[in-house]
């Protein structure tokens, strides 16, 4: 499902900063080699992304689910020159490709894949992190949400990717469509956030530990 019509689409396109030209090369790259190449998050809500790590002064950033590495290379481009990003990929072909673009940036030094299973890779780390974005396999989002929620800084923000995923959390019948709307409810009842859904491409969640006075 488009949730705004192409043209309109095009102009917030064309009203957004556009690309570096090695990020311009990479996206290239995967829409011509890539199996899934939609699964990259795109120049808006790559931006998106790296409004949130300006904004928030993110130092360390946590992100499920690197694929060919854009989204990770739009937030490290808003990093202070102490800031990284820790980035977890199950496939060894898509880390791979990442490092290799990453290579071509001179943020890539900030960024470090991490090979294995997000929810491995999730138990093994301490954080606390800024800014913890979910992007990986969808079945394991309502785990990937608890996880982040505890590793999560006291000033920081969690970005779920596709919480409308095509409009299927509606009326939710497979398993990626069951556990997105599982994890749209969790973060709904949890009474330790506050949290808005931006119904930004498919659908972006953002949320922060409640304010406290
Ligand atoms: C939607 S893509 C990520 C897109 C990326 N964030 C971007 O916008 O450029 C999801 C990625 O998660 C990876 N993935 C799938 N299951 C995973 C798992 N269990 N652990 C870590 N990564 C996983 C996939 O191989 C794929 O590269």
């Amino acid at each position: 499902m488009q949730f705004i019509s192409k043209d309109i689409e095009q102009y917030v396109l064309d009203h957004t900063t556009p690309l570096p030209s090695h990020l311009e090369e990479l996206v290239e790259f995967t829409f011509d080699n890539m199996d899934i190449p939609k699964m990259i998050c795109g120049p808006i809500e790559g931006m998106l992304l790296q409004f949130l790590v300006w904004i928030s002064g993110a130092h360390q950033v946590l992100e499920l689910g690197t694929f060919t590495g854009f989204s990770s290379q739009m937030m490290a481009a808003a990093l202070p020159t102490d800031g990284k990003i820790t980035t977890c990929e199950i496939s060894e072909t898509n880390a791979n490709t990442a490092r290799h673009y990453y290579g071509k940036s001179e943020y890539g030094n900030k960024i470090d894949v991490r090979l294995g299973p997000a929810l491995q890779t999730l138990d093994s780390l301490n954080g606390p992190f800024d800014l913890i974005f979910i992007d990986a396999d969808k079945t394991n989002y309502p785990r990937y949400y608890q996880k982040a929620v505890d590793l999560l800084s006291p000033k920081g923000v969690i970005v779920i990717d596709n919480v409308l995923w095509g409009g299927r959390v509606l009326d939710p019948k497979d398993e990626d469509s069951i556990a997105i709307a599982q994890v749209n409810e969790l973060v709904k009842n949890d009474s330790r956030v506050d949290h808005v859904l931006l119904p930004i491409r498919d659908g972006v969640m953002l949320i922060k530990h409640k304010s406290t006075k």
